[in-house]
């Protein structure tokens, strides 16, 4: 099987290189020796499917979770009924949000755009394997080859297609690093709908080029706080100089949504809820086709950097739902040590954002008033996350781990310097316990097969490098007793008894 692609792929590569007659790798290669050649075409750098296997479904991890996922509460206490989300979201993604339902089909409309960049590729990082010396196979699948750079727009063009078949005419969403932002514009202006960003002050200030893709897409982007919502003004008032953060954009994006007196504005969230891991599954539903075709029996363990949770269940879910029936799987969410979500922050009802406007969730947290230290990995500043992640992680079934940002610019300057490409900072994470793993591998003398999500790129996020490589970035863990305080202001709120089998 895997010499079969390999060969697929250099006919492809033949073509391609010919029709734009320019003097290929691939005519280079055919002066190598006979055994260089053997080795150039066993090496399959990329494994590439076609359109026609692109997955028709999304996975659903709520349908197979051993305990199911404790409800989310309203103000007073008690469990939400969907009627309670109309005025947030259309209901046909409240029915997503609320689905049991193991496999849910996705829409031809939404496939025809995600096959502008999907099936994405997967990756073999031969050079880092070289140079750490491990007997293990690293793969990675390559989320940054989308219009937007990232993972995101495989939700994003779902949530505005549902939307719009729903009536809305503008969606309004937060933003953390801009990816989200960026991917949500793209998807709004591809289905004809307006967008309005309220991206984190401190990654507004920092990435001043996602502003203007955002821009390009037609969207319209302001920093948060801002002025144009009384969450906005409620928190410059106590502190205008605050860098923001996600549980703040959140509160004025859907401020904003709520008050529109047309209806025909609803909200819409990059990451965390049930509906958006659910479309993010596509990645993982592939990199198992992928796998496969590379001639692997089993994955090992499989990595994501975890924020708000979606690249992680991306790629992680239908490997979870092997786990539960058996497989040996380590599965492993990484975040920042300034923001440790699931490494020490409790299982706990909570909200999604400072202003208390979302429900109460059943997830781990730092307290929905938590700011985080204005690390560049903006996509991992949330105090949240995933009920989805945060259920699987009471079970067992994940293991997370926090990374210094320090360790992970490292990653991710070897990364570059060894594989080309310029990660984004939220991405070095997952790279950096890839190579751990790796180099653990090495260390036990064990072939171990590691797959991680490489979720964007870092093209707009060099001021995070320049920091680095100028010695500015220093070592940061977020101090016990303001996660204490911020621990102190959620003690009130519904207990929330984490249930597991002791399984794993
Ligand atoms: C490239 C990239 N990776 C990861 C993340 C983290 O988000 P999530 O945990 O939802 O995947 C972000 C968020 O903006 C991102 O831009």
């Amino acid at each position: 099987m895997r010499h079969n692609f390999a060969f697929n792929c250099h006919c492809v590569s033949l073509k391609e290189f010919g029709s734009f007659g320019l003097k290929s790798a691939f005519l280079e290669g055919m002066k190598l020796g006979d055994s260089a050649r053997k080795e150039y075409a066993v090496k399959t750098n990329r494994i590439i499917l076609s359109e026609r296997d692109i997955p028709t479904q999304w996975y659903n991890l709520a349908a197979d979770l051993p305990h199911p996922m404790q409800p989310p509460l309203g103000p007073d206490g008690k469990p939400i009924s969907p009627s309670m989300l109309e005025k947030i979201f259309p209901t046909n993604l409240i029915e997503q949000e609320m689905s049991q339902q193991r496999w849910i089909d996705i829409p031809d409309e939404i496939l025809e755009i995600l096959c502008r960049w999907r099936p994405a590729p997967l990756c073999r990082a031969y050079r880092l394997e070289q140079h750490l010396k491990t007997p293990a196979r690293i793969y990675y699948k390559d989320e940054s080859l989308s219009p937007a750079g990232s993972h995101k727009p495989n939700t994003a063009v779902a949530q505005a297609w549902y939307n719009k078949k729903f009536g809305i005419k503008k969606l309004t969403t937060e933003t953390g690093a801009g990816q989200w932002g960026s991917a949500l514009a793209f998807a709004c202006n591809t289905l004809g709908l307006a967008c309005k960003v309220y991206m984190v002050r401190i990654s507004f200030d920092q990435k001043p080029f996602r502003k203007i893709m955002m821009r390009v897409w037609n969207a319209s982007c302001v920093a948060s706080p801002s002025d144009e919502t009384n969450a906005g003004r409620e928190v410059l008032k106590k502190d205008p100089n605050t860098p923001g953060s996600l549980g703040i954009a959140i509160s004025e994006a859907i401020e904003e949504a709520v008050a529109d007196p047309s209806g025909k504005t609803r909200y819409s969230l990059g990451s965390v809820l049930n509906h958006v891991m659910l479309h993010q599954t596509i990645i993982g539903l592939e990199a198992k086709k992928q796998l496969e075709l590379a001639g692997e029996k089993k994955v090992d363990a499989v990595i994501g950097c975890a924020g708000g949770g979606s690249n992680f269940a991306g790629i992680s879910f239908p490997f979870i739902a092997d786990k539960i029936n058996g497989a040996a799987i380590q599965i492993y969410a990484v975040e920042p040590t300034a923001c440790p979500t699931l490494t020490r922050g409790p299982f706990a009802y909570d909200y999604g954002d400072i202003a208390q406007t979302t429900p109460l969730l059943p997830m781990y947290t730092l307290g929905h008033k938590f700011i985080p230290a204005p690390i560049h990995a903006g996509g991992l500043r949330y105090h949240g996350m995933a009920p989805l992640v945060s259920q699987a992680t009471v079970e067992g079934l994940i293991k997370p781990r926090a990374y210094d940002q320090v360790k992970c610019y490292e990653s991710a300057m070897l990364w570059a310097r060894l594989e080309g490409a310029i990660c984004a900072p939220e991405t070095s994470h997952a790279i950096a316990c890839a190579m751990d793993e790796a180099v653990k591998a090495r260390e036990e003398g064990k072939e171990r097969v590691i797959l991680f999500c490489y979720s964007g790129h870092g093209l707009m996020d060099l001021a995070g490098y320049d920091k680095f490589l100028s010695g500015e970035l220093s070592e940061y863990s977020l101090p016990d007793q303001i996660l204490k305080d911020s621990l102190g202001k959620i003690r009130h709120h519904p207990q929330l008894a984490a249930k597991k089998t002791g399984k794993w």
